[in-house]
Parts: structure tokens; C-alpha cells; sequence
């Protein structure tokens, strides 16, 4: 039996409870049916953490996610928390977690499964077997610069700001890891920026064609955010690998993810730097938010959580074949034509929550006869 592989999870709030559940019953088969053992956690963050403690994340829940192997995230917020002070919405907890476990990669794929093609809102012939990965910048950035705040004016009126600040150290490492990343993959590597209007990013621009005669495999381009906006919807096969800027990453993988059918299709892994022995801090988490509107009815789309839960296994515990192996699973149910509400079409067979996550099991168990 391997080493216990220890796990932070954190459901948070809205549909976060409910797609994490479906994970928990992936990892149960996996601990029956595989040489692999879970010692899991669970704990609280985002709008139920508010409610309960009056912060959106403890400071013992850093210190656990910190004595981790791994975390996995649902999703937090919601109406509930609109108006709590700014410093203490749910969000801020897991600006938190990414800042404090210095998660400075965020890994976010965007991969069409050929049954979904006719689930986006573009074009089939767009989007069929487009496999991209979106690499943004987590814990930098207008996200975390200063100054920041909003001040009164003396004459009335207020003066809101926030600073996009980057530094040498902050852009090579996140762009050594679209580089290495694009060297596993189709070897292209399209760095995206605002160049022609902002500092920090020609500087980013200038920083990563410095380091790219490191990667004389790679072949680099450079794009403005509002082009990469339109290309994505245009011709989004162009790309292979993207890395940008947190916020830039931000936008521009909600709209990647309309190409693969659904925010609820979308996985993540957000990663920190190795340390001497290799190990690295590292939080999975789907890139959807938590469906206020629907939390609680069994509704929701687990496959990106469970695609998460796949990331995790790739990335933190070196189990490839096991993250083959749930990502083949959600491919087959998906071929089966079973959809939850936010990919359902016309023929297809709806589905709650939890049936999708048998008909997942069910598929894992014929793969592992086979
Ligand atoms: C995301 C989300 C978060 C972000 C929010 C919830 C703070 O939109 O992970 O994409 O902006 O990073
Ligand atoms: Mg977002």
C-alpha cells in the first residue's frame, strides 16, 4: 500500500458541498479498488466560515492546507455575503489560501469533449477537439498590488484604485512554467499581455522573451488581451499553451470555457514553487463558481470537480494512470449521453447530481475489469 496521500478538502458554499460529495465517492472507489489511500480533512471556508467564525478562512485552515499534500476546493461565496465588509467576503478566503500557500500557477485547461462539441455556443466545427491550457498568474498582479483602496475626494466624490504590479522573479517563473508545460504538450507557448498601454505588462512581455531562448523548442508568440478575447471566440485551436496575467487569466478562461460547453466542464490546479525535497503546495478546485440558483436541488454538474480531483492525482501524487482512467470515465458518460442541466441538449438524458456520479463509478468499475 502507498503512503497516505493527505487531503485538505474544503466544499465551501453553494453547489461547493454537493460536487464535492460526488469527489468523496470517487476517492472511496479508489481506496476499494486501487492501491491508494486517502487521509482526508474537511473543513470550512468562503460564506459558511463568515457565518460561523466572522472570516472567511481560519488561520488554522491555512495551517492545515499548508501541512497537506493536497487541497481540494468546491467553490465559495454568494448573495448571502454581498454585503459583509470587503476585507471579509468569501472571496478573500480564497485570495487568502492562494496568496498564503504562494499557489502562483494556476493550471486551467480548457478541453472540448467531442460529445459536448454541440454544447457551446460556438460553432462545432470551432471547437471540436480543441485542447488548450490557460496558465494565469495566481497570487500578483492588480489582484494583490499597492497601493489599493478607495479614498474621498475634498470636494466630494471618491477616488477608487487598484496598482497591476509585477516583478522580474514574479514573471519568469510563471512563464518557465508555460514553457515547460508547452514542452509536455503541442510546444507553443502564446504569452498575452496589454503591452501597447501598460508598463507592467510590457515589462512582463520583455521578461518573458528574455528567458525564451531557454526553451529553443518552444516557439513564442505575444498577444494583447482584448485580440486573445476575440481570437478565443474566433479560431481558439490556435492556441496551445497561454500564459497571462492574474487577472487577464481570469477573464479569459471564463471565456475559454464557453468553447467546452460549460463552466461547469472546468478544472484547475493552482501550484506553488517546489521545495528542496520536490514537494509543493498545491489546491484543486473547479473553475466554476457556486450556482447560488441552483444549490441544493441536486442539480449541479460535478465533472469539473471530479476533473479537478483528476489534477490532483496527476499533479500532486504522481498517479497518471489514475487520472487517465476518472477522465476517461467522465468522457464515457458524457458519450453515453448523460448531461446535467447546464450541458443538456436536445436526445440527451438529464441527470442529477448524484447520478452523475454513479454513471462516473460505473464507468471507472468497467474500466478497471477491463
Ligand atoms: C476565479 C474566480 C475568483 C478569481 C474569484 C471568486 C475571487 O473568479 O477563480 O476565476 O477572480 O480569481
Ligand atoms: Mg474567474
Amino acid at each position: 500500500m502507498a503512503a497516505n496521500k493527505k487531503v485538505l478538502m474544503l466544499p465551501g458554499d453553494g453547489i461547493g458541498p454537493e460536487v464535492m460529495g460526488e469527489v468523496r465517492r470517487v476517492m472511496d472507489w479508489m481506496e476499494s479498488n486501487r492501491q491508494v489511500s486517502f487521509d482526508t480533512e474537511e473543513d470550512i471556508i468562503g460564506g459558511c466560515c463568515i457565518d460561523a467564525h466572522g472570516v472567511p478562512m481560519k488561520d488554522e485552515t491555512v495551517e492545515a492546507a499548508k501541512a497537506a499534500d493536497a487541497v481540494l476546493l468546491g467553490a465559495v461565496g454568494g448573495p448571502k455575503w454581498d454585503n459583509v465588509d470587503f476585507d471579509i467576503r468569501p472571496e478573500a478566503g480564497l485570495l487568502r489560501i492562494r496568496k498564503d500557500l504562494g499557489l502562483f500557477a494556476n493550471l486551467r485547461p480548457a478541453i472540448v469533449f467531442d460529445a459536448l462539441a454541440d454544447a457551446s455556443s460556438l460553432k462545432r466545427e470551432i471547437v471540436a477537439g480543441l485542447d488548450i491550457l490557460i496558465v494565469r498568474e495566481l497570487t500578483g498582479g492588480i489582484y494583490f498590488g499597492e497601493p489599493r483602496g478607495v479614498e474621498d475626494l475634498p470636494g466630494g466624490g471618491k477616488r477608487g484604485y487598484n496598482s497591476l504590479v509585477y516583478t522580474t522573479p514574479e514573471v519568469e517563473r510563471i512563464a518557465r512554467v508555460g514553457f515547460e508545460l508547452a514542452q509536455k504538450r503541442g510546444k507553443k507557448l502564446c504569452s498575452i499581455d496589454k503591452a501597447n498601454v501598460l508598463e507592467s505588462t510590457k515589462m512582463w512581455r520583455e521578461e518573458v522573451v528574455r528567458i525564451a531562448p531557454d526553451y529553443p523548442d518552444i516557439e513564442l508568440s505575444h498577444m494583447l488581451v482584448d485580440n486573445a478575447a476575440m481570437q478565443l471566440v474566433r479560431d481558439p485551436k490556435q492556441f496551445d499553451v497561454i500564459v497571462t496575467t492574474n487577472m487577464f487569466g481570469d477573464i479569459l478562461s471564463d471565456c475559454a470555457s464557453m468553447a467546452t460547453g460549460s463552466l461547469g466542464m472546468l478544472p484547475s490546479a493552482s501550484l506553488g514553487a517546489p521545495d528542496a525535497s520536490g514537494k509543493r503546495h498545491a489546491l484543486y478546485e473547479p473553475v466554476h463558481g457556486t450556482a447560488p440558483d441552483i444549490a441544493g436541488q441536486g442539480k449541479a454538474n460535478p465533472l469539473a470537480m471530479m476533473l479537478s480531483f483528476a489534477m490532483m492525482l496527476r499533479y500532486s501524487f504522481d498517479m497518471a494512470e489514475d487520472a487517465d482512467n476518472v477522465e476517461a470515465a467522465v468522457e464515457a458518460v458524457l458519450n453515453a449521453g448523460l448531461r446535467t442541466g447546464d450541458i443538456m441538449s436536445d436526445g440527451m438524458q438529464m441527470v442529477s447530481t448524484e447520478e452523475m456520479g454513479s454513471a462516473v463509478l460505473k464507468e471507472l468499475d468497467k474500466i478497471a475489469a477491463s
